[in-house]
């Protein structure tokens, strides 16, 4: 992409995705990368500066982490935050050492010396520190323009272009902070701010084409926002002025999507978007490996090989009908490329995420990843510039290996029958209330736990449902959500009248962690 950008290195702060994303709201574009990226990967994005975040670190820590000292020489101002200042001042010959006096909380710094990162900014800030070590000795060139009652609170070395506080300008409590990350970028780098969502589908479509040529490629649908925006936008840069396009989205029905499912994404991707879309209803397949197993793990891998399976065969279909396919497009997100490199290393699997992880090594198709740069919200802001239906964009997300990991137990076309009801109701009502939107995910889980109820003058002996709403930013961690009374009256006594099976609904009130979202 030859946008210009500011590059943010990753030196493991929960904060890094924040500095990125306050800096695209001026709109520049502005990307993380691992503190070790190489020079040639920070070069490929045109930085017009550098951040270096903050990390749970010390510089002295044997383990720190340690960027290219190059990266301070590349010409372009660089932003040092927290850990970032002091890698910065360790690298330039200057000391840190553990405070006396840990900062961590809201603070009020006094801003010195008219230092341009603090221009029109007042004179005392209020700000968030989150430190245990301290500069004590500046590098040469370098002078004070920021201090707290405690420590050195901002520091610059102009001549060098290089900049750096102590506190965090990219949370929330640090209320003026946005400006300061706009001095950096866009007095300082002298950044212009011209990148938009539709500019972004402009050079996306731009790059695609350039990239692919004449060639061809494939997608995996799965009903969620993420593979649609991405198949969309690759639709854009592969279509011929006939309106043929050269991606074709595969998208398999594997038994266990939710009531509708499978015609309403059809719907939506083939008749509303105009998608070339190759709709498999493998079902049986499914079903049939499914049958007798119980085990949580076991599910989930039967229905990613399955799903690799049928993808290939696909694939080989549609090339035998039109042609060699090269490539593969894939939804990534930026959050799902960074877990597997960030600084502290990929986290434990708990539970095997089925997506079409597999997929390229096996079939030797090269990967378009057009979204790996951006957060759900901005892959929603820029498929709404796409002119696609807010019914796909504010899907809540649902996990690969559907209702499976839902029905507790062995999965049957009963089960199945049953928690679909159940789960439609659940999702209509919390729509009906207004909730779908602000909830990360909301949705009904069957347990095979059987219990007595009485029914008019029957007794009866029926299933057992779980309701499940839950907060969160990212399904890394999650809240459950406390939703109001009149909602769960109205949802349990339509399962229990409307849903032959169930007689019994509970509410599930654990949060994650110790819980996780989905019940295997
Ligand atoms: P857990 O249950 O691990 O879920 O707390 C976290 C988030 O991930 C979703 N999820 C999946 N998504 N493939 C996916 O694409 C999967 O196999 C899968 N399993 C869970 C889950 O719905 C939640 O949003």
């Amino acid at each position: 992409m030859d946008t210009q950008s500011i590059v943010v290195l990753d030196f493991g702060a929960q904060y890094s995705q924040l500095i990125a994303r306050r800096i695209r709201e001026q709109n520049v574009f502005s990307v993380v990368l691992p503190f070790n990226a190489s020079l040639e990967e920070i070069r490929s994005y045109s930085p017009v500066g550098i951040v270096l975040s903050g990390g749970p670190s010390s510089v002295y820590d044997q383990d720190a982490p340690h960027a290219d000292k190059t990266v301070l020489q590349l010409g372009v101002p660089v932003l040092g935050i927290c850990y970032g200042l002091q890698f910065m001042v360790h690298a330039l010959g200057g000391k840190v050492r553990p405070a006396d006096k840990r900062e961590y909380g809201h603070a009020k710094v006094e801003i010195k010396n008219g230092s341009q990162l603090f221009r029109g900014l007042p004179k005392v800030l209020a700000v968030w520190m989150s430190h245990g070590d301290e500069a004590v000795e500046l590098p040469a060139g370098f002078h004070l323009t920021a201090s707290s009652p405690n420590a050195v609170a901002a520091i610059e070395n102009p001549t060098q272009r290089m900049w750096a506080v102590q506190f965090h300008p990219e949370v929330h409590h640090t209320p003026l902070g946005s400006d300061i990350l706009r001095n950096f970028v866009l007095e300082i780098c002298e950044a212009k701010p011209n990148w938009t969502a539709q500019r972004f589908i402009d050079e996306t479509v731009r790059s695609v084409r350039q990239t692919v040529g004449q060639g061809r490629a494939i997608c995996a649908l799965s009903g969620g926002v993420d593979s649609a925006v991405a198949a969309t936008i690759v639709d854009r840069a592969l279509r011929d002025e006939k309106g043929n396009s050269r991606l074709t989205s595969i998208f398999v029905n594997n038994g266990v999507l939710r009531k509708n499912e499978f015609e309403k994404v059809q719907r939506s991707l083939r008749d509303k978007l105009g998608l070339h879309l190759d709709a498999v209803d493998a079902t049986d397949r499914f079903l049939s490996k499914l049958k007798g197993v119980t085990d949580p793990e076991t599910k989930r891998k039967i229905i990613g090989n399955e799903f690799i399976a049928v993808f290939d065969e696909e694939a080989h279909r549609i090339e035998k009908a039109e042609g060699p396919v090269d490539w593969l497009v894939q939804g990534t997100l930026y959050p799902d490329v960074i877990e597997s490199r960030s600084v502290r290393g990929p986290s434990q699997t708990i539970k095997t995420h089925h997506n079409v992880g597999g997929l390229p090594e096996k079939m030797k198709l090269k990967l378009i990843e057009p979204l790996k740069d951006l957060f759900k919200d901005e892959v929603r802001r820029i498929g709404r510039d796409l002119g696609m239906p807010e019914e796909i964009l504010q899907r809540q997300p649902f996990p690969g290996p559907g209702l499976a990991v839902r029905i507790l137990g062995e999965v049957t076309p009963e089960r199945l029958a049953i928690l679909r009801e159940a789960d439609d109701i659940v999702v209509s009502e919390i729509k009906n209330a207004g909730l779908y939107t602000k909830i990360w995910q909301s949705f009904a889980v069957l347990l095979p736990v059987m219990s007595v109820g009485v029914m008019g003058d029957q007794r009866t002996y029926a299933y057992t449902c779980t309701v499940r709403a839950v907060h969160s930013e990212d399904g890394m961690t999650a809240d459950w959500v406390p939703l109001p009374y009149e909602v769960l009256k109205t949802i349990s006594s339509r399962m229990v009248n409307e849903v032959k099976g169930i007689n019994r609904v509970v509410y599930d009130i654990t949060s994650k962690p110790p819980g996780t979202i989905e019940w295997e």
